[in-house]
């Protein structure tokens, strides 16, 4: 096993860690307060490559592995989780899917201007009664001949406003249950497409999030990634390595918070002596500090599986469970090191406290990681 990490990833880690401490550090509290949009930090992020940081050089993007990917994403989200999601759904959803299982033409058209981070993605799959069961679609893409004509709506959708290439998974036949689903790049300015109002979120408040109505929206018949059905597993494929892009992004949140609690520790005073020298403090960071690395380590090997074309869906759900359910843990007990300075914001930790929640919930909740775990143990 070799634990060392190559100069390239190095340097990504090190480019990703100077951009976030540089460039999001300053205005975050600020942009989680107002829901502002990072819309400037976004296009200096696309700028260094990041946006299309697994992404074929062919295809425009930067060529980075699945490791260097990991390592970036938990750099941004130590700082802002906000910014990290809209990366995290454009790369390994959105452009994973399209340079995976799109035509030539989708990958001229949609993943290149995507891959230079000049347009956003986002990835439309949940509905208001499709969440967790994403085989119950509702949203239809009825076919007539030329074009498919999609009706329905889409909830809880990121980047829906900032993006201009949709996903959207869609329901073609209902009598074939989920091989009756198809998936189909969506532009949004397209006829048809109203948003709903941008969700008033407890965490990653910068990051924007809408439902998205279609009524008879005409799609274009070559804008269907695959055959004819594919539209679920596509999907499935797709979260098994979003999955990774969330796992590390709550390892980022928790080694943040982790890393804001030792720097507090070895300041604060109490009972005459740093906070630091006192066991229930001391223990607590040492507790912390174990499930940070055993979190990371989860991410590095389900990034390490991809990248070496091994079966990866299990590893990344252990990932994701994981991470996401100590980095619950992890910020929680950083605001109570941090004391009344914990619940307030310019000490961070209860931002990614909230931050944290929403790993267990999106891109499948802890539950549902368990669901594919169990049954790729029990199948
Ligand atoms: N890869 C390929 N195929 C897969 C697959 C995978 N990982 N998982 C399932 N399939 C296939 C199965 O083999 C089966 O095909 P066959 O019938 O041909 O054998 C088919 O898909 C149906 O599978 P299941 O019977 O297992 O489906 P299910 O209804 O029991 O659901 C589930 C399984 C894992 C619970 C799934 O519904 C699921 O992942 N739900 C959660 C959805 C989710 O994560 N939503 C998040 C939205 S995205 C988001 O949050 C983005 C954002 O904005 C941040």
């Amino acid at each position: 096993m070799n634990f060392e990490f190559t100069e390239e990833q190095l340097m990504i880690r090190d480019a990703a860690k100077d951009f976030a401490e540089r460039e999001l550090l300053g205005d975050v509290i600020e942009r989680d307060a107002k829901a502002i949009f990072p819309t400037e930090h976004v296009k200096k992020l696309a700028e260094l490559g990041f946006f299309g940081i697994m992404v074929d050089p062919k295809y425009d993007g930067s060529g980075m592995d699945t490791v260097s990917y990991v390592l970036a994403m938990e750099e941004i989200s130590k700082i802002d989780a906000s910014v990290s999601v809209i990366m995290s759904v454009c790369n390994s959803l959105v452009n994973w899917g399209i340079e995976h299982y799109g035509t030539e033409m989708q990958k001229e058209k949609y993943l290149k201007p995507l891959a230079r981070g000049e347009k956003i993605g986002a990835f439309l799959l949940s509905e208001p009664e499709a969440g967790s069961d994403a085989t119950s679609q509702r949203t239809t893409a009825e076919d007539k001949g030329d074009y498919y004509l999609m009706n329905g709506t889409k909830n809880w959708i990121t980047n829906a406003n900032s993006a201009s290439t949709y996903i959207v998974i869609a329901q073609t036949d209902k009598e074939k249950g989920h091989k009756g689903i198809n998936a189909f790049i969506v532009e949004k300015d397209s006829e048809g497409i109203t948003l709903g109002v941008h969700e008033d979120k407890m965490g990653m408040r910068s990051s924007d999030t809408h439902s998205v109505m279609f009524n008879d929206v005409k799609v274009p018949k070559e804008n269907r990634i695959g055959e004819d059905g594919f539209g679920f597993k596509f999907a499935m494929k797709i979260l098994d390595g979003g999955r990774l892009g969330i796992a590390s992004q709550a390892l980022g949140i928790a080694a943040g918070a982790l890393e804001r609690a030792i720097d507090y520790a070895k300041e604060r005073k109490a009972f005459g002596k740093v906070i630091a020298k006192h066991q229930a403090i001391a223990f607590k960071i040492s507790d912390m500090a174990v499930k940070v690395e055993n979190a990371r380590n989860l991410c590095l090997k389900a990034a390490w599986l991809k990248d070496n074309n091994k079966p990866y869906g299990m590893a990344t759900a252990m990932a994701k469970q994981y991470c996401a359910d100590i980095a619950m843990e992890v910020t929680t007990e950083a605001v109570q090191i941090h004391g009344g300075y914990g619940y307030v914001k310019e000490y961070h930790v209860e931002r990614l406290m909230r931050e944290a929640k929403l790993t267990q919930i999106y891109e499948g909740t802890s539950e549902i990681q368990k669901i594919v775990i169990s049954r790729n143990l029990l199948r």
